[in-house]
């Protein structure tokens, strides 16, 4: 089943949509007749990616655009939510995804620390409170799709700075969740996208070919819009063999939520 809000005319506003995931999904929307902004630094990669879902739109020219956007800064963001309003009127996706991992470690520099907190944390929150309330306020179903991350919930060693941003995304949507429904004839929901191990250029590390068992970005993208079209508030990625294990008894252990795909707070 397909989720309303994903649907002919409605409008998507991806972030980090320039590759990866972001840009599968970005092509899944337009895929389905939706207006579709992608959000990303600027440059060639934006430009490409946006002529590469142009070409899946019947109406390339009027619905599908790409607006330079650092998603740490608050002011881009607001000046994302602005171009978007006046063009479209409406927002009815808004992917929260724009990501990176150059790698941490607890006493590094402040600038790593700054880097990772500022995209992966303070990119999604400030979206979602930039976006948000028009979202709620048009009345019509919407979503709210933020990628976290397993290392949000396991939090293996070895990269504090990004365990703690996609932490920090887990919590926020979680907090995200129970403000929607406590809000009155509200029709957005939101989502904890969890990828696994998806082949993009954030995990490429020098390889050119897929390795085994990892994902590709077109195949997460679908599982995520199945989940969506489930209901699922967490949309968790299961991980190849190797990884699976132990992901799914840390994961237990971490989250009954998760495991019962229930938002939080909901008992
Ligand atoms: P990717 O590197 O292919 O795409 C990330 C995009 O974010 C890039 O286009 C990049 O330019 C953009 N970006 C980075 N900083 C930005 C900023 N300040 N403002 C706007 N855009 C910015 O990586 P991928 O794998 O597609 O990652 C997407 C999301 O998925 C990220 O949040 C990542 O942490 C998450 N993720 C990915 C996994 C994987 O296995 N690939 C696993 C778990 C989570």
């Amino acid at each position: 089943m397909q989720h309303p809000a994903i649907a002919e005319g409605k409008v998507a506003v991806v972030t980090g949509a320039a590759s990866g995931i972001g840009l599968a999904a970005a092509k899944a929307f337009a895929r389905n007749g939706m207006c579709v902004v992608l959000a990303d630094l600027g440059g060639d990669r934006l430009a490409n990616a946006c002529a590469q879902v142009a070409e899946l739109s019947a109406h390339p020219d009027t619905d599908i655009v790409a607006i330079e956007t650092d998603v740490a800064k608050l002011d881009e963001l607001e000046a994302l939510e602005r171009a978007v309003i006046q063009r479209f009127g409406r927002v009815h996706v808004l992917m929260n995804n724009a990501g990176i991992q150059p790698g941490s470690s607890l006493f590094g520099p402040q600038a790593n620390w700054d880097n990772v907190l500022g995209v992966n944390l303070l990119g999604v929150i400030n979206g979602t409170r930039t976006f948000g309330p028009h979202m709620i306020g048009h009345g019509e179903p919407a979503l709210i799709i933020n990628t976290g991350s397993k290392q949000g919930i396991t939090t293996p060693p070895g990269d504090p700075a990004y365990n703690v941003s996609k932490a920090g995304v887990k919590a926020f949507t979680e907090a995200l969740q129970h403000e929607l429904r406590n809000t009155p004839d509200c029709r957005v929901t939101a989502h904890l996208m969890i990828p696994g191990f998806v082949f993009t250029a954030l995990t490429a590390n020098g390889r050119t070919e897929k390795p085994e068992g990892a994902w590709t970005p077109e195949k997460t993208v679908d599982f995520m819009l199945e989940s969506i079209g489930r209901g699922d508030f967490y949309i968790l990625c299961p991980d190849n063999e190797v990884n699976r294990a132990t992901d799914e008894k840390r994961i237990l252990w971490a989250a009954g939520d998760i495991v019962e795909n229930r938002p939080p707070l909901s008992r």
